[in-house]
């Protein structure tokens, strides 16, 4: 019964609704989602979905799946972990349709092609190069906006390399940190960048405490992070940020934008299905960032769209 009626409420289509500022339809979706079997069967849709725009761009996801897992996984494992480390509550829930979230090999494994999948269609043209456009629309604004190329990187959130290997291509001199909580995803990271014949530190840690020297930085770069995590860690993590980077030096996020019409035009199917995989997206998006930023110690903030539905902000330390 209770399936049937949010079958019924996710088949209405395009009533507009707005993340940002919760309105009606957003408490609706969110009182759904608080609903166990309502959350698993939402979550098992937006996976399928996934699954199916990859084959229909070509991705071939169970066997570069497979491929993965069949390396010795946990000898990479072992190389990577800090077993030492204790993992914030907020990261030990399911994410993206996987119970374990990202500590995972099921998430490790198939983070790439699932990035190729949903970002096959930030453009109506994109297909299977939505993901590397994506990445290209980001470092365009970075090159903009900072003179001088960095010569010390630290990529926050790098999950297993996508944005620490695109940010390498784009400053070929400097030496580029990869840091991120999953040691699945690092472990990835590590035998990707083999294949690739890359050289990456990659570091195990949360980005609250990276435990980096202060002032040891010219760029911190989060893609795609933000999103992921509730106000009180992206607050940390900024003030983390202003720490490591020298003065003058820059942070640069990518992420979505809460001001695209995008979102705020979305159907509720669509938004039930993506906040059933992101249970911080309505924390990010009520974020003031600007206001965020100026108080981690940033100052010349820029917030630029990228893409229909991202956005670009870079800060320099004062
Ligand atoms: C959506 S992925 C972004 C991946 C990558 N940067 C890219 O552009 O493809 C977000 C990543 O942030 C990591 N993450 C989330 N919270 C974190 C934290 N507090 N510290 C370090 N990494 C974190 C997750 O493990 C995940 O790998």
């Amino acid at each position: 019964m209770v399936l049937e009626i949010a079958r019924r409420f996710l088949l209405v289509p395009m009533i507009a609704s707005n993340v940002a500022t919760p309105t009606l339809t957003s408490r609706l979706v969110n009182g759904l989602l608080s609903i166990k079997p309502l959350f698993n069967w939402a979550k098992g849709q937006a996976r399928t979905l996934m699954i199916k725009r990859a084959a229909d761009i070509g991705v071939d996801w169970f066997g570069r799946v497979q491929a993965l897992m069949a390396q010795d996984l946990a000898t990479e494992l072992a190389a990577i972990e800090n077993p030492e480390l204790v993992y914030p509550d907020y990261y030990l829930r399911p994410f993206h349709a996987y119970d374990a979230g990202n500590l995972s090999w099921e998430a490790a494994t198939e983070v790439e092609v699932a990035a190729y999948a949903v970002h096959a269609r930030i453009w109506p043209d994109a297909g299977p190069q939505g993901d590397p456009r994506l990445r290209q629309s980001y470092h365009q604004v970075l090159q903009a906006r900072i003179p001088t190329p960095p010569q010390r990187i630290l990529d926050l959130g790098c999950s297993v390399g996508m944005s620490t290997f695109a940010l390498q291509d784009l400053y070929p001199e400097a030496e580029v940190l990869g840091l991120d909580l999953s040691p699945y995803f690092l472990a990835i990271g590590n035998i990707r960048a083999k294949e690739q014949q890359r050289q990456v530190q990659w570091i195990h840690a949360p980005a609250e405490s990276s435990g980096l020297p202060t002032a040891s930085l010219d760029l911190v770069s989060a893609c795609l992070l933000f999103h992921e995590l509730p106000q009180s860690a992206a607050r940390q993590i900024l003030t983390e940020a202003r720490r490591l980077l020298k003065p003058g030096g820059y942070f640069a996020l990518m992420d979505m934008n809460p001001a695209s019409p995008v979102y705020a035009q979305m159907s509720p199917a669509i938004l039930t299905l993506l906040k059933s995989t992101e249970p911080y997206l309505d924390q990010y998006f009520s974020l003031d960032m600007a206001e965020t930023l100026e108080q981690a110690g940033f100052e010349n903030i820029t917030l630029q769209p990228n893409t229909p539905r991202h956005r670009v902000v870079v800060a320099q330390a004062c």
